[in-house]
């Protein structure tokens, strides 16, 4: 299988492909995720809410970035692995992005960082660029700006905003940037956007002109325990496939009917069990 690369994104984007992308956390979704043929598989700092129970991606660390995307590496094969840079890793300085960059590259395997922001990121994804990293920008509702926006609101409603979003998008993609996610904004806003650049635009709340999708593994499959936006479409109700599980374990230890004989160990024969007195 052919491994997926920036310049794969970009030929799907120009043959009108849809390119397929979602988050994963761990060694199994890696697997899954990858061997579903899923093109982009992002390590977002959604992790905080989705998998280590914080209330929002504002105190998501390099280490808890690190300690999962090395996980996922072990189970990506075929798929685009990119991380995303937990906020405060790339709001201090050029340097200090850059260093923390590096980290996911060398220490994780990461083929891509994601970062969120508009124009006023573009000296940082300039200087990724040319430290090799290739960068996915990320604008529209950026989850990391919660205090700024005052909650988590769809963005680029008004024309300024939405001249904004625009100019960002073109700074990012002048900047170097490989793809953008645009997240939360109006679908015409992002056909816009979309039909702007030469990059691809991968949408999350952005309707269906994007070049792509992608959505949380744990949204997908209603194992998110956090009030669930418009744009979440459940794809398997394995939450309640979990709770019958969980049920059925409990009553069969409850009621001893597990294990059984068949899955219990035996003494070999001739081997006793008395005991000398
Ligand atoms: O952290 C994340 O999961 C993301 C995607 C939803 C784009 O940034
Ligand atoms: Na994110």
């Amino acid at each position: 299988v052919a491994k997926v690369t920036p310049q794969t994104l970009l030929q799907s984007k120009q043959a009108r492909t849809p390119i397929t992308a979602l988050t994963a956390y761990d060694y199994p979704t890696a697997r899954l995720v990858d061997e579903a043929g899923i093109d982009l598989l992002l390590v977002g700092d959604s992790l905080g809410m989705a998998v280590l129970g914080y209330d929002n991606t504002l105190s998501v660390t390099m280490e808890d970035m690190l300690h999962h995307a090395r996980a996922v590496r072990r189970g990506t094969r075929r798929a685009m692995l990119v991380v995303d840079m937990p906020f405060g890793s790339y709001q201090v300085s050029v340097e200090e992005t850059l260093r923390n960059a590096l980290r996911f590259v060398k220490e994780a395997g990461s083929e891509a960082v994601k970062l969120e922001g508009g124009a006023s990121q573009a000296s940082r994804v300039r200087a990724l660029t040319e430290a090799e990293i290739p960068v996915v920008g990320h604008i529209g509702l950026t989850p990391q700006s919660l205090y700024r926006m005052g909650g988590y609101r769809v963005q680029g409603r008004s024309e300024a905003a939405a001249a904004q979003l625009r100019d960002d998008a073109l700074a990012l993609e002048d900047a170097g940037a490989i793809a953008l996610v645009l997240e939360g904004i109006p679908r015409e806003l992002a056909e816009q956007i979309t039909g702007l650049l030469t990059i691809p635009t991968i949408g999350i709340g952005a309707g269906p002109e994007c070049d792509g999708q992608i959505l949380v593994f744990h949204d997908l499959f209603s194992l998110s325990f956090t009030k669930q936006a418009k744009f979440v479409r459940s794809f398997g109700d394995v939450r309640e496939l979990m709770e019958q599980g969980l049920q059925s374990f409990r009553d069969a230890v409850t009621g001893r009917s597990f294990p059984n004989d068949a899955e219990s160990y035996h003494m070999p024969s001739g081997v006793s069990l008395a005991v000398e007195s």
